[in-house]
């Protein structure tokens, strides 16, 4: 069976028994990819009107290609594109005798991406867990737009780097202080290439908008503004301070670049509270993801059932900060 090959093809070049692969709980990243594709399928459908038959897929980053399968089960003319060949691997493994999935191995920031396909061939374009890891996502966006038809959207996925969680424990490598870091002192705190690249959400949508995606919806998918009460993010800052002091066996260079990196980010925070309120602080510090669409204004995106519509910048009332942090 596909899956289970692409699980003993990852046990064989990872050293570990396939079986106890397949009893972890929960399942790691890589051997969950199809059940994570399949919870991806129900949650779109759920929240907008889609009808995968037919629809022409393009799915960035595609790795083990969970998300690829689910799609082209359905009917979708699915291609996926990694920059890693041994993930081409993976997917191609994976789909093999189950679905047709054309997989190729790519940069998606490249100019090969328009040597190697039509404008607007695509319906949809995945960016699940993705944008972090791309450098250049201004060719990114560029390639993006070139690529999607005059109704298609993006769906994307990206771990949110200004949230204090993520400052506390960075979700990739479980480490506190990487992402109040510039990914080049990253090795201070953990010694291999970083490839991750935090930006706000607010980064995002101009890129994406500049490139004629203006059509976007935010999703709260995590209820931040029922569970995130403004009470959550200031403990979650303070926690950073405590680490931070704690920490005897910080390196003297790495404990003055956090400083800064804590700084820089309360001030954010301070600034974003005073200037843009409650309802935009929850969203952009108490999500722990990001997840939605960057669509063409045509794209038929509206939602289902009802979700959080992003307050615009300068239309929210501000709310004073109950909480003063010290510069450290
Ligand atoms: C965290 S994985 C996400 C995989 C998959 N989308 C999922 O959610 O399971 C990120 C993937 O993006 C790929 N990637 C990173 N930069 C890329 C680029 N410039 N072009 C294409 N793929 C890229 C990586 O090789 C990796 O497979």
């Amino acid at each position: 069976m596909a899956y289970l090959d692409f699980v003993d093809m990852f046990a064989r070049k990872s050293e570990r028994d396939p079986e106890e692969l397949l009893k972890e709980k929960p399942l790691s990243f890589p051997i969950s990819t199809n059940y994570r594709g399949e919870k991806l399928i129900e949650f779109l459908t759920d929240i907008v009107d889609i009808d995968f038959k037919k629809l022409r897929v393009l799915d960035i980053g595609c790795a083990y290609g969970g998300f690829s399968i689910a799609m082209a089960k359905r009917g979708a003319h699915v291609t996926g594109i990694d920059v890693s060949a041994q993930f081409i691997e993976y997917a191609k493994t994976n789909a093999r005798g189950d679905v047709d999935l054309d997989a190729r191995v790519m940069d998606a920031s490249s100019s090969d991406v328009r040597n190697n396909f039509e404008r607007g061939e695509f319906d949809l374009i995945l960016l699940n867990d993705v944008l972090e890891h791309i450098y250049d996502t201004t060719s990114l966006a560029k390639n993006i737009d070139y690529l999607l038809n005059d109704t298609g959207f993006v769906y994307f996925k990206v771990p949110n780097g200004h949230s204090p969680r993520w400052a506390i424990s960075e979700g990739h490598r479980k480490i506190f202080g990487l992402t109040l870091l510039d990914p080049d002192c990253w090795f201070y705190l953990y010694p291999r290439r970083a490839s991750i690249f935090y930006r706000p959400f607010e980064y995002f949508t101009a890129i994406f908008g500049h490139f004629g995606l203006s059509n976007q919806l935010w999703i709260d998918e995590e209820k931040v503004f029922d569970r995130f009460p403004k009470r959550k993010l200031l403990n979650q800052f303070k926690e950073i301070y405590e680490i931070y002091r704690n920490n005897p066996e910080f390196d003297p260079q790495l404990k003055e670049y956090l400083k800064h990196g804590i700084n820089r980010f309360r001030d954010e925070f301070l600034f974003d509270w005073d200037d843009l309120g409650d309802a935009y602080c929850r969203f952009k510090y108490g999500s722990y993801f990001y997840s939605g669409f960057f669509a063409r204004p045509k794209a038929n995106i509206a939602p289902k059932t009802e979700v959080m519509k992003l307050p615009s910048i300068g239309s929210i009332a501000a709310a004073a900060p109950d909480y003063h942090f010290p510069e450290l």
